[in-house]
């Protein structure tokens, strides 16, 4: 397909598949029968929220958010700006962000201030993806899938111009 000359599959759908069977065994061991309130970070993490939000069983609730980043452009004190807000209200609940990847931590260090002032019971980040030699923001996460190097990846709800969202993969994309 010609679409997909510059891609090269990093992770395939069964790689991906396997590592969130057990992201989701060891977030629910730490839960234990406690509620997890997914916080879904669009759009990029869509398949992603649906796969683990399967696999955990028990008291699973679901929640969107979708924050618009400006990294890549000037930095200023304004990086993110929240586009669609929690439609729950998150006070005393178990929230676990669910992210596709981490990259500068931008987007997450400033969705991480917001919930915070909410008072959640507990707040704690799950990404499947994550460029640490990318990081200008000290985030904590605490449930990793797999640490990239600083390439551009695609697939598995990551786009690039909205596309290639929808690929079952993660591939790296070349410049063709
Ligand atoms: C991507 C990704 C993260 C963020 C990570 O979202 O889903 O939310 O960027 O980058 P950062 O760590 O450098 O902030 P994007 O803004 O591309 O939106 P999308 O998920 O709708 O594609």
């Amino acid at each position: 397909m010609a679409a997909d000359r510059d891609l090269e599959v990093l992770f395939t759908r069964e790689q991906i598949a396997s590592r969130i069977v057990e992201l989701a065994s060891e977030i629910r061991a730490a839960y234990g029968d406690e509620e997890i309130l997914l916080v879904c970070v669009l759009k990029g993490s869509l398949y992603f929220t649906a796969d683990l939000s399967r696999h955990l069983g028990g008291n699973v609730q679901i929640d969107f958010v979708q924050i618009s980043s400006y990294h890549g452009r000037k930095s200023s004190s304004g990086v993110a700006q929240i586009r669609k807000d929690l439609d729950i209200n998150i006070e005393d609940r178990n929230v676990l962000i669910v992210e596709d990847i981490v990259d500068t931590g931008v987007t997450l260090e400033h969705l991480v201030k917001l919930l915070e002032t909410r008072k959640p019971k507990s707040l704690r980040i799950v990404a499947l993806l994550s460029k640490p030699e990318a990081r200008q923001c000290d985030v904590d996460i605490h449930y990793v899938g797999f640490c990239i190097a600083n390439e551009f990846v695609v697939g598995y709800g990551l786009d690039f111009a909205e596309r290639y969202r929808n690929l079952p993969y993660i591939a790296i994309l070349r410049e063709g």
